[in-house]
């Protein structure tokens, strides 16, 4: 989808971090922007800076693991602005642990946000952007963690992986009935955002528990995307496969030969190397 001016941004997750730079970024291509998030506070805040930059924009909060809430995102943003072209599913959370000692709440919660907000985002959404004909995309957010494995992130690395299918399942589906609708598979490294303090938005009904495995790779984590790219390249990255009809958008130029290295030691019957998440 080459032309944004003009049409309308729909971004979960947009009260920080790579969501908030999206918004701001459609913003500055002259699109109507909706931002959701869950959180009030720093939702707000988004809303300040796309005021400031004179952006057509409206905020609403949304919890998008709840199908209802997401639903009625999706109903206002059509109130608002009569359509909506660029769909990004970027909501997303974090936490870290040995598979066997995590509690099932960690994958109630995690799996919520990272793979049932992104279906929720396409069963709300998708139906209404081929109703209105016109040229669409979706993004969604996914991470390196949605192509390559590594130990201590069990419930992220699944939730990611599934992300991963139903992107391409997407694609796919949207390819094989003709439609005029784009998706990017965004795939991040590390970025510097609050994704390791995720847990401030864990809803009180699933809670976590303190264990060492975890504690360790939330630190590791918090020093590794201190280290990472700005969200503002992301969404530079995000517009420029955007305008291109990329399915898979990097954002760091070694992952292409960390998937041939992948493929190879699947082809030998052996378990890939851990990537490096930098
Ligand atoms: N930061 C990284 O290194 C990195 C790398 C790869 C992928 N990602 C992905 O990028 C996306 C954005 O995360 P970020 O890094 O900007 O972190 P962030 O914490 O700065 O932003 C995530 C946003 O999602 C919101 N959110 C959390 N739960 C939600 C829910 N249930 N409903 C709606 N909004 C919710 C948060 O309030 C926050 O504003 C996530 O999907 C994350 O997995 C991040």
């Amino acid at each position: 989808m080459e032309h944004l001016e003009g049409r309308v941004a729909v971004v979960t997750g947009a009260g920080s971090g790579i969501g908030r730079a999206l918004a701001l970024r459609f913003a500055g291509e002259g699109m109507r922007v909706v931002a959701a998030d869950v959180e009030a506070e720093t939702l707000e805040q988004t809303a300040d800076l796309l005021g400031a930059a004179a952006a057509e924009f409206t905020t609403r909060l949304c919890d998008v693991a709840d199908p209802r809430q997401v639903e009625e995102l999706a109903e206002a943003s059509y109130d608002t602005f009569g359509a909506v072209h660029l769909l990004c599913n970027n909501a997303g959370v974090f936490a870290g642990g040995l598979l066997w000692e995590r509690p099932l709440e960690d994958f109630t919660w995690v799996l919520g946000v990272n793979l049932w907000g992104v279906l929720h985002g396409i069963r709300s959404f998708v139906p209404r952007m081929l109703a209105g004909s016109d040229e669409g995309h979706v993004v969604n957010t996914v991470s390196a963690a949605g192509l390559f494995d590594a130990p201590y992130a069990g419930a992220y690395q699944i939730s990611k992986f599934a992300a991963f299918a139903a992107t391409e399942t997407l694609a796919h589906d949207l390819a094989a009935v003709g439609a005029p609708i784009g998706v990017t598979a965004l795939c991040p490294g590390a970025v510097d955002t609050g994704i390791a303090t995720s847990a401030r938005n864990r809803p009180a009904d699933l809670p976590g528990r303190a264990t060492p495995d975890a504690e360790f790779v939330e630190q590791m984590l918090t020093e590794t995307t201190g280290r990472g790219a700005h969200p503002d390249e992301v969404a530079g990255v995000v517009v420029e496969a955007v305008r291109a009809g990329r399915f898979l958008a990097f954002t760091h130029p070694g992952y292409p030969a960390r998937l041939v290295e992948q493929a190879q030691a699947r082809m030998a019957g052996l378990l890939p190397p851990v990537v490096a998440y930098e």
